[in-house]
């Protein structure tokens, strides 16, 4: 279907596909190379953080993470996450040995409510794996202080947050480890792909050496390598399987359109985020939540939420947008509540889903529809009121 206003449009531009194509054309190193290595070293210093690890997806972005955590402190038990996430990020933590402990989310930001988050933590905590959703800032200075006294680790999924910050800071910078997707839906694109970003060289070294296959000739540690070819006289030197590794690659066409796309990110973002701003402005905000925390925000796209708790609007809203060819999503990040996906079911006691309010309410009447760089601004007056023009009663 042809939509009035698609979820994303124009995320690859004519000159990434040409620059692709050139490529295509001069070389024969397609897989990871020195673009690979670009890009990684301009996504740090992009972000500000010492190493990246360029990945195939967000979702091995996420495992590797949690995997290489798991390798280096040697820890299992909780981690808490949030219930509005992707499931990757509760997957990551489920089959790397660590039990998920839910909690509820804030509607200002769609992240983690850092009061459950407290209440939640307990001896057996290993780490907070927040999610920045669609765009939203989720650090508060109460939480940060929080697990600085109680020393436990912070894990920030980004994936679909790029260049959003807290107190001028970009979000992937506070944890111990970061994570990014660049699916073709968010603020930029690779095709797929997803970023390890961290200041730790040893999760580096461990990432590095997880992505391709746990092969030791991956880790830049020269010197370590030959200790372990060393010690290891009976294997093949190129064939030495450290890590319990598959293969998470990316490779060199995505990073050469990634390296070009890195050069219209923060200009976009500017963009999108004036655009959040037009959209709550001529929204109804006697229908629609509009009360969002945007100090920091980089939205890529926008949270649509009903206020009221009606399935008889939510109904009629869904066949508004059908009719003027609003392209939707239900649930805002991930779907909606994880809680209630089948995966989930075996992993978990018993959920009192009352406790979980705000991610219920987004589960049920909240949205999210397209927010892309060049949207103008008669065509965000036009949707608004669309939107606007729901019957109430
Ligand atoms: C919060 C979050 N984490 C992880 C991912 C997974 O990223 P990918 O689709 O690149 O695997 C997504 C998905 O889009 C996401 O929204």
């Amino acid at each position: 279907m042809k939509f009035f206003h698609p979820l994303m449009h124009n995320n690859f531009e004519k000159n990434d596909l040409l620059l692709a194509s050139n490529f295509l054309k001069k070389n024969n190193i397609l897989t990871q190379s020195k673009n690979v290595k670009l890009f990684e070293k301009k996504w740090s210093e992009w972000l500000g953080v010492k190493y990246s690890i360029f990945v195939n997806s967000g979702s091995s972005a996420n495992f590797l993470s949690i995997l290489a955590f798991s390798m280096l402190y040697k820890n299992k038990g909780e981690i808490i996450v949030p219930s509005l996430t992707w499931i990757s990020d509760i997957v990551a933590v489920i089959k790397n040995g660590y039990k998920p402990i839910f909690v509820d989310i804030n509607l200002s930001n769609l992240s983690m409510n850092t009061d459950q988050v407290i209440s939640k933590i307990n001896k057996n905590t290993r780490a907070v794996f927040i999610t920045h959703a669609q765009g939203f800032n989720g650090l508060n200075q109460k939480l940060l202080n929080f697990l600085k006294k109680k020393k436990i680790k912070l894990i920030e999924d980004v994936c679909e947050s790029h260049g959003a910050k807290y107190k001028g800071r970009k979000l992937g910078t506070f944890g111990e480890i970061s994570n990014f997707s660049f699916y073709y839906a968010h603020h930029m694109s690779t095709i797929e792909g997803g970023m390890i970003c961290t200041n730790n060289k040893k999760i580096y070294e461990i990432c590095r050496i997880l992505r391709s296959h746990g092969m030791a000739r991956e880790m830049s540690d020269k010197k370590e390598e030959k200790r372990i070819i060393k010690k290891n006289k009976l294997l093949s030197p190129r064939f030495i399987f450290l890590y319990p590794g598959f293969n998470m690659r990316n490779n060199e066409i995505s990073a050469v359109i990634g390296l070009n796309q890195l050069r219209r990110l923060n200009k976009n973002n500017i963009k999108r985020s004036k655009n959040l701003s037009f959209f709550l402005k001529n929204l109804n905000s006697d229908v629609y939540f509009t009360d969002f925390d945007l100090k920091g925000n980089s939205n890529y796209a926008f949270p649509l939420i009903l206020k009221k708790k009606s399935f008889i609007l939510r109904n009629r809203l869904e066949y508004l947008m059908k009719a003027k060819k609003i392209e939707f999503r239900r649930g805002n990040a991930g779907g909606g509540n994880q809680l209630r996906q089948p995966y989930i079911k075996n992993y978990l006691n018993k959920i009192n889903l009352k406790k979980f309010r705000n991610v219920e309410h987004v589960h049920h009447f909240g949205y999210y529809i397209g927010n892309y760089p060049n949207l103008s601004k008669d065509k965000i007056i036009k949707i608004c009121n669309m939107l606007n023009s729901l019957q109430l009663k």
